[in-house]
């Protein structure tokens, strides 16, 4: 056992964000054990001990529901639009990860990456080479994380480097689930690209997959941009919408994942809400890509779960402080003020129950994984006096998402286990 002493950030029983000032947070076996004010929980344990990170604030680790893997050296090139960014940035670039070598050396900077900005679980899209999805299994089952991924479906409309073939596609997913799914904390998803990229064939034999495979997730893309919706509606004329290709082949359901969902109209919102199917919203990407603006009035009508992801290399950030800033601004423009409680939520146990990983992470209590970070909220000038005048939670808590990034993030425990060397 182990304990960690500093002011703590968790939500109570009631999803309530509160600050703890002095707590005392006691790891077993890879889980918390106690999370609590720091006399009680030391009165219960009096044997345990504990390292001080005082005056630093243990926190959730991030968690966030979209990304891709194979595009960390793709942040921040210019496109006019999503299709022309895919074709001349994105695919050359994850033709590379078919190399076993390269994917393996990139995996560990990305890993490196989400740590640095405190992100400990993920929800990430491999390359269609299946030595990409080795290289982020290995690298994360060797740093003891949670993270849930695959390798991407693309049998269509795709360049030869990255175009898959369909049987063998559905073979090599299939072997990769009997590889790495439930090895350590590690879970695999199907992951259609999108439905420009996939033949029916290829969506609806993930499907099967993930039907065989109770516990796999299912991740895509639906309705971010405007000539990719006009595409898919070339392509899948039968549909109502974009989201309904999807379900029509069986991958609106429980455990899945859809990113953007930006051009939702109010019958896929109810939909979306009915399947248990959830949103990963992405606002940096959005943003840089000019792809739209996530409309979090309509989401909190309809009532489906979403969380926040980054999305690089469409996103400018792995930072969930940037993310969550984007997330405000984008929710102003619709004249919605988002409470930093509720992006910060949004971003830990939120994202990971639309993963369906809420009683896992998200959180710092009793019956969680040991996922936590630690922040310092003086870790530049300008955040210390900010931060330091803050009169309420909102305040302090708001300070950080404008001002902050990977420089506040001065710990990262993962399975329980302190990791070195950030
Ligand atoms: N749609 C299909 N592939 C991608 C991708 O890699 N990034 C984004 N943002 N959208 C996509
Ligand atoms: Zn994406």
């Amino acid at each position: 056992m182990q304990g960690y002493r500093a002011a703590l950030l968790r939500f109570d029983a009631g999803d309530v964000l509160q600050r703890v000032d002095d707590a005392l947070v006691i790891v077993d076996e890879g889980r918390i054990l106690e999370a609590d004010a720091f006399a009680a929980v030391a009165a219960r344990h009096p044997d345990v001990a504990w390292v001080d990170w005082r005056p630093w604030v243990l926190a959730p680790g991030f968690v966030d529901t979209h990304v891709h893997f194979p595009q960390l050296d793709v942040i921040g090139s210019p496109a006019d639009g999503l299709l022309p960014w895919l074709e001349n940035y994105t695919f050359p670039h994850e033709a590379r990860f078919a190399d076993p070598a390269y994917a393996a050396a990139m995996a560990e900077v990305f890993l490196d990456e989400l740590l640095r900005n405190g992100v400990t679980t993920a929800m990430v899209y491999c390359s269609s080479h299946r030595a990409s999805a080795e290289a982020f299994f290995a690298a994360s089952l060797r740093r003891g994380l949670r993270m849930v991924a695959g390798k991407c479906l693309m049998d269509s409309n795709s360049p030869d480097p990255v175009r898959d073939e369909t049987a063998t596609s559905l073979v090599e997913s299939q072997a990769l689930i009997e590889r790495w799914h439930g090895r350590g904390r590690l879970g695999y998803a199907l992951t259609p690209r999108f439905a420009a990229s996939c033949s029916e064939a290829q969506m609806r034999g993930a499907a099967e997959l993930a039907d065989a495979y109770p516990g796999t997730w299912v991740q895509t893309h639906v309705a971010e941009n405007h000539d990719e919706i006009a595409w898919v509606a070339r392509l899948f004329p039968q549909a109502r919408s974009y989201l309904d290709v999807y379900d029509r082949l069986g991958l609106l359901r429980e455990r899945s994942m859809y990113a953007h969902c930006i051009y939702l109209d109010h019958e896929d919102r109810a939909r979306l809400a009915a399947s248990g199917a959830s949103a990963a919203v992405c606002p940096t990407s959005n943003l840089f890509l000019g792809s739209g603006l996530f409309d979090f009035g309509a989401a909190a009508q309809a009532g489906f779960q979403w969380g926040l992801a980054c999305d690089v290399g469409g996103g400018t950030s792995f930072s969930p402080f940037r993310t969550m800033l984007a997330a405000y601004e984008v929710a102003r423009l619709g004249a919605l003020t988002l409470a930093p409680q509720t992006l910060w939520y949004r971003h830990t146990l939120g994202a990971a129950r639309a993963m369906g990983l809420g009683s896992q992470v998200g959180n710092v209590a009793p019956g969680y994984d040991a996922d936590f970070i630690a922040l310092d909220d003086r870790a530049t000038p300008l955040l210390a006096r900010r931060s330091g005048a803050a009169a309420s939670l909102a305040e302090w808590l708001f300070s950080l998402i404008v001002l902050g990034d990977d420089r506040v993030v001065v710990q990262r425990v993962a399975g329980g286990v302190p990791l070195a060397g950030f």
